[in-house]
């Protein structure tokens, strides 16, 4: 037998990863991944763009680039963030592989084995698997329909042992779908002033809102810029342009920056030069802006077939978060309900999605389920939801 490293002997492949096997059978209607439509790519846009570059652009996509990112990106992106009111010129920007680098490379800067770090239950399966990988003791903190709990947040700070940081995902949520309130954001702010707990607020999905009146709602914590806290602010070209780019970002203070340039320098060098290029077309070009405007009116259609779905086939008992944006629907089934053994049920009938213990940072919670509905028409939904209910009304009655 090899002999692993400790950190690596204790993980394991994260059941939605050995879902997207299943998810991937064409018989099956997946709710299960959270991945954008394959048909709302902006492929032939992409293709124009790359067409039209100079030679030496073409060149620089095939070669190495600058550990930070090619720089003309880092000059679109952010201008691109600066519309967020984020303040780019008083942090640095560090172009990642995936939002999920960015985490990865933020939890090798903060951990040491065993130390504490809290995130929100649920929480995104991808943080949580990079903070484990650091052997962090991973502290969830409930999540409700208007953000964290500042009582469990208060709690959790008042402990001896000071926390590295705090991770969550305010825009709607991975996996709880929901959209924080401004107050909840403001006592989240007053809550972590002055305790000297860094701030990770990962973006992944703020673009895709369905409603212009959010838009104040979704003013990132970064850009309010609040005193006394180091807010490392990530985000992601996968839900605006495509994941298969594998490109994302930190906006993050300074001295977190330097430490987090030479990780990345030791993790891959680079990240990919070819789709750095044409991520900065695409900015410089104007199009992500009408994309993204076309591709939030399609998911906004896509969630309203899965609400109609719902309302229409789901018990009273079980509760969920109508969306406002993103990806996801969560449903809260009774607490003695096994939302695994709805999901085999559910498999048999056609249709998969993922229990919800799978985003307890404790492994163990899994009265709940994740339903995504980006990736699917409204026609596969309408008959994919009510393969779920039955499921649910046979195992909860
Ligand atoms: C909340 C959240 N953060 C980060 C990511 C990582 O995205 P990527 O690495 O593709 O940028 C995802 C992907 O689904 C996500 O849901």
């Amino acid at each position: 037998m090899p002999r692993f490293s400790k950190a690596v002997s204790s993980l394991r492949s994260s059941e939605i990863r050995d879902l997207m096997t299943l998810a991937s059978r064409p018989d099956i209607i997946s709710f299960a991944g959270g991945m954008p439509g394959n048909d709302l790519f902006p492929v032939e846009a992409v293709e124009e763009l790359y067409g039209a570059l100079d030679i030496k652009k073409k060149q620089a996509a095939f070669q190495y680039g600058p550990t930070p990112g090619l720089p003309s990106l880092l000059e679109s992106l952010e201008g691109f963030l600066e519309k967020k009111g984020l303040p780019v010129k008083e942090n640095r920007l560090l172009i990642t592989t995936g939002s999920q680098q960015a985490l990865n490379i933020l939890g090798k800067a903060f951990i040491d084995p065993a130390e504490p770090v809290l995130v929100e239950n649920p929480c995104f399966i991808g943080a949580l698997s990079a903070f484990r990988s650091y052997e962090a003791e991973l502290r969830g903190i409930p999540v409700d329909s208007d953000g964290i709990s500042i009582e469990g947040l208060r709690q959790e700070i008042e402990r001896n042992e000071k926390a590295k940081f705090l991770y969550i995902t305010p825009y709607f949520h991975n996996p709880a779908g929901i959209l924080y309130t401004a107050e909840r954001k403001k006592q989240l702010i007053a809550t972590l002033q002055g305790t000297n707990i860094p701030l990770i607020e990962d973006d992944a999905y703020g673009d895709l809102y369905f409603f212009e009146e959010d838009k104040e709602r979704l003013r990132p914590i970064k850009a309010i810029n609040p005193e006394g806290i180091n807010v490392c602010y990530t985000g992601s070209f996968s839900k605006i342009l495509g994941p298969g780019l594998r490109l994302g970002w930190m906006l993050v203070p300074e001295k977190i920056y330097e430490k987090c340039e030479l990780i990345k320098q030791s993790a891959d060098a680079c990240s990919p030069s070819f789709t750095q290029v044409l991520a900065d077309a695409f900015i410089r070009s104007g199009q992500i802006y009408s994309y993204v405007a076309r591709v939030r009116q399609e998911y906004k259609k896509r969630a309203a077939a899965m609400v109609a779905a719902l309302r229409e086939h789901l018990p009273d008992y079980v509760q969920w978060n109508e969306p406002r944006g993103g990806f996801y629907i969560w449903l809260t089934l009774p607490d003695d309900a096994d939302a695994t053994r709805i999901m085999t049920l559910a498999v048999e009938g056609g249709a998969v999605f993922v229990a919800g213990k799978t985003f307890d940072p404790a492994g163990r919670q899994n009265n709940s389920l994740r339903l995504s509905y980006c990736n699917n028409t409204p026609e596969q939904i309408a008959e994919g939801v009510p393969i779920v209910a039955k499921a649910i009304r046979t195992i909860c009655g």
